[in-house]
């Protein structure tokens, strides 16, 4: 759930970040400072919120995608590449591709320099040339989530998996943060039901998973989370962090 809020640059060629108080992530200071804005992107991750809510994420999704070790993976809005290296960890020959240029650098470094410059409406890649093409907490800020998907399903070989991760507007984090305003109430956040029909329209679900119980940090939370984390295993439709994994006809 990295994200802060994101607005596309006038002449399309870039995403930056605005102030985001009320997500507990980090405040960028001003939407000039390109630099400052993907490296407060990137620290968000090593904030005691970060580590908790990214660690789940990564869980959820590397459980969700299942083994892709040798596979070749498409990390389609890779931002900082903090997912992508995790993918990498597990044996995933990986490429990180980006539409912020900023936010790319720092992904080059964790990904030795496998990236791509590029619009997930519109992907600079041939079609059926990766194993696996994913996207996490991306579609939230693309104008058309439905042409991105798209995308997604043509640069995937046939038997190849899909796969979205998204937040959740009816997680109690999402009902938590849309009712503070602020940096999030420009971003678009979806359902599970909204991210399931996303996936009907263009060939069928395999599968959706939920995870993120916690509304956001609160004292007690590395005691009290796990727990949370434990029973709301059950109520899997309320996590804050979804996933769907589709299989490419
Ligand atoms: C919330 S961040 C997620 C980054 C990364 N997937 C993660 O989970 O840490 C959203 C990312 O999507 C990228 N993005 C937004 N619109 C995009 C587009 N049209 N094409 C490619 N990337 C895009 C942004 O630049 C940003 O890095």
């Amino acid at each position: 759930m990295a994200a802060s809020t994101y607005g596309r640059r006038a002449g399309g060629s870039g995403i930056l970040p605005r102030a985001s108080a009320a997500s507990g992530r980090p405040s960028v200071p001003s939407s000039v400072d390109q630099a400052t804005g993907a490296d407060a992107y990137d620290q968000w991750f090593d904030s005691r919120w970060g580590r908790y809510a990214a660690a789940i994420e990564r869980d959820t999704l590397l459980q969700a995608v299942g083994p892709v070790e040798h596979d070749l993976v498409l990390d389609a809005g890779c931002g900082t590449g903090r997912f992508s290296i995790e993918l990498a960890r597990v044996g995933a020959r990986v490429v990180g591709l980006d539409i912020d240029i900023d936010m790319l650098a720092i992904a080059a470094r964790r990904l030795a320099g496998s990236v791509v410059l590029g619009d997930i409406e519109c992907l600079p890649v041939r079609d059926g040339v990766f194993d696996v093409a994913a996207a996490v907490t991306v579609l939230e800020f693309v104008p058309h989530p439905d042409r991105a998907l798209a995308e997604l399903i043509r640069v995937t070989r046939p038997g190849g998996r899909v796969v979205v991760g998204a937040l959740n507007r009816r997680s109690p984090w999402g009902v938590l943060h849309r009712r503070r305003g602020g940096a999030w109430a420009g971003v678009r956040l979806f359902s599970t039901d909204e991210i399931a029909a996303l996936g009907e329209g263009q060939g069928g679900a395999l599968s959706m998973t939920g995870a993120l119980l916690a509304p956001g940090p609160f004292p007690g939370l590395d005691h009290l989370g796990p727990a949370l984390e434990r029973i709301g295993r059950r109520f899997s439709r309320i996590g804050a962090f979804q996933v769907l994994v589709m299989r490419r006809r």
